[in-house]
């Protein structure tokens, strides 16, 4: 490919992508009305004619969320305490709401009676917000109001990023009630994952994959989850950057640079997992010839094998070409042949 030809695929790709973004516009607006955002701090306010009460007089009575309450103590969130008043920073009602209406009119004794006559008590629950059934955005907008960009660094890009662009929530990853443990563990973190990118799962059942499965490399080194000015949620400014920081010998620069194609691992690799050895997007001698001729080899026994003999093609183009992401050794013609 020469470098006229890769700008001509550029520019039509931009436009192609210009056009399809035009359309998909459209079509975001037609399908689901973006709500303005004081629509949406209305939706998390709860209701207005009910008082906090705190989270002591909301469980007192019934017990039917203590294991809930001592996870959320031993959490990070339920932990905290305000300075010397040692009051919660954190409890239900930070994320329910208002819960006074909820308990109206129950007391110790109400439950002891109705658990003697063999009926549950249930809070007026419906008085509450009801966070399930939230739109995504008001969901986040929960979190939100005490993890601003400044309190929580990493969510710096949240609203721009394509998760919350496609409605994914924080409590879709992060499972409040779980158990004391609210950051997602980098190995679980694939498993969340694939709950919802199940193609992606696929690659690393592939004969070559990162070991992902293995827990030895998590999404979490290459992807930000919480969104990035990058493509694909990238930590990195780039796939090349995403790579060498695990393949520093891959960086160069060298003498002899395979073309710019090193500028972008995935013209050969790919990044997940692969049918073919070493993550190769496509196997070898193919993948060197979807951009090189053939040129006859001399083998071991100093016969020539022609390109168009079979054996040709059973050879490894890297067994003699074996640096192939670039070195500072001249080939004995004195070229850069990557052959060591
Ligand atoms: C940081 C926000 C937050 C705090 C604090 C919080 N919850 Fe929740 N709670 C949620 C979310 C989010 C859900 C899940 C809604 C859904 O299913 O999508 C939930 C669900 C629930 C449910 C429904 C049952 C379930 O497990 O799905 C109960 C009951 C509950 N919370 C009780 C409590 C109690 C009691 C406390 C205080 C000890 C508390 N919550 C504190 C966010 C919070
Ligand atoms: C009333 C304020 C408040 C609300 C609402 C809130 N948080 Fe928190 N959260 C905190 C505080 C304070 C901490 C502990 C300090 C910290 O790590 O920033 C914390 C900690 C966390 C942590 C653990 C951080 C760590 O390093 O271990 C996670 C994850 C988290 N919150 C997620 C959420 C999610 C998801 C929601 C919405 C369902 C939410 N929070 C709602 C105040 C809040
Ligand atoms: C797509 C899944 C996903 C979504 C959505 C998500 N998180 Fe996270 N979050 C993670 C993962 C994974 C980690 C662990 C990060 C790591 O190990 O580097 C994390 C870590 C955190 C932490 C710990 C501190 C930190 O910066 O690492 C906080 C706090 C947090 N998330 C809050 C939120 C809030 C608030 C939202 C919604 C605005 C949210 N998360 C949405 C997956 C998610
Ligand atoms: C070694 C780094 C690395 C790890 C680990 C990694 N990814 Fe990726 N991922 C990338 C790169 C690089 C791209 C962009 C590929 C491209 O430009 O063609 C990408 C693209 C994606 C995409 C969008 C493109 C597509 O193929 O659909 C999704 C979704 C994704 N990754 C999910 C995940 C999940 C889920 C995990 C963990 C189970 C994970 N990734 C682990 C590097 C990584
Ligand atoms: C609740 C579902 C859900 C979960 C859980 C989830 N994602 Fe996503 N993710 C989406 C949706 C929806 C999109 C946008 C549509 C698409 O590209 O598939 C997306 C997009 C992405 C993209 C960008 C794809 C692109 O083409 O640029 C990456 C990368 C990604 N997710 C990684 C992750 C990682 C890593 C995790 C776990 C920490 C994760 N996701 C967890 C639903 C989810
Ligand atoms: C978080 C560190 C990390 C990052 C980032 C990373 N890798 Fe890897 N890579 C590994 C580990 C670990 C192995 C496995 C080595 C082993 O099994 O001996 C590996 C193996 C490989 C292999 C060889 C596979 C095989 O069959 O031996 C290739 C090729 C590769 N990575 C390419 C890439 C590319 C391309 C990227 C960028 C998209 C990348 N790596 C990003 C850690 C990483
Ligand atoms: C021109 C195609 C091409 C490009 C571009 C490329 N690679 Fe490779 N890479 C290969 C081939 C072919 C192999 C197998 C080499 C072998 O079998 O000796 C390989 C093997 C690897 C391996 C595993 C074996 C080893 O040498 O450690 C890693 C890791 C790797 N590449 C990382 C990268 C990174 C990082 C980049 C981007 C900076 C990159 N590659 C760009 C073709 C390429
Ligand atoms: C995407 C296209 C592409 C792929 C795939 C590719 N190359 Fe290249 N290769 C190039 C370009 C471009 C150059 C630089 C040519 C130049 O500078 O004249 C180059 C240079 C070379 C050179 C030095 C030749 C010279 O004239 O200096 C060798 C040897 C080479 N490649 C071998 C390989 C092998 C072996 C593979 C497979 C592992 C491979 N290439 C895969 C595009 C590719
Ligand atoms: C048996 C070893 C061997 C194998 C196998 C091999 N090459 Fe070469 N290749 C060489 C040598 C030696 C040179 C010349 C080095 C020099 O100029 O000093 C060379 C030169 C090249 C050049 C430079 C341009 C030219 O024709 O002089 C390219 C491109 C190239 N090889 C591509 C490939 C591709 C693609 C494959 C696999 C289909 C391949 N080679 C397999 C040994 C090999």
């Amino acid at each position: 490919m020469n470098g006229k030809s890769r700008k001509y695929t550029l520019l039509s790709l931009i436009l192609l992508t210009a056009a399809l973004s035009l359309v998909s516009c459209v079509e975001i607006k037609k399908s689901r009305p973006i709500l303005k955002i004081k629509e949406y701090e209305r939706l998390i306010a709860g209701r207005l004619d009910a008082q906090y009460v705190g989270t002591r007089a909301c469980l007192s009575a019934c017990h039917a969320h203590d294991d809930i309450k001592r996870a959320f103590d031993a959490s990070t969130m339920g932990a905290q305490m305000k300075g010397n008043t040692q009051m919660p920073m954190v409890d239900c009602e930070s994320c329910h709401g208002p819960g006074s209406l909820a308990i109206k009119g129950i007391t110790k004794e109400l439950v002891e009676e109705n658990k003697k006559r063999g009926i549950k008590t249930t809070c007026n629950y419906k008085t509450l917000i009801d966070i399930k059934n939230l739109p995504a955005p008001a969901k986040s907008l929960i979190c939100l109001k005490c993890h601003t960009a400044n309190a929580t660094f990493n969510l710096h890009e949240w609203n721009t990023g394509i998760h919350a662009i496609n409605d994914v929530s924080c409590p879709d990853c992060h499972n409040i009630h779980g158990g004391p443990d609210l950051k997602v563990k980098p190995v679980d973190t694939a498993e969340m994952c694939f709950k919802c990118h199940q193609d992606i799962k696929a690659y690393y059942n592939m004969p070559n994959h990162h070991p992902v499965l293995e827990k030895k490399v998590f999404c979490t080194d290459c992807h930000n989850p919480h969104g990035t000015t990058t493509e694909h949620l990238l930590k990195r400014e780039t796939v090349r950057q995403t790579c060498t920081q695990c393949h520093g010998e891959k960086q160069g620069p060298y003498l002899y640079e395979h073309g710019d194609l090193t500028e972008e691992c995935t013209t050969c690799h790919l990044p997940h997992g692969s049918p073919n050895n070493n993550l190769l997007k496509v196997r070898e001698p193919f993948l060197c010839l979807e951009c090189h001729e053939t040129h006859p080899v001399n083998t071991i026994t100093g016969e020539t094998i022609s390109a168009e003999t079979k054996q040709y093609f059973f050879t490894r183009c890297t067994d003699c070409h074996s640096a192939i992401h670039g070195t500072d050794t001249p080939s004995p013609s004195g070229k850069g042949r990557f052959i060591q």
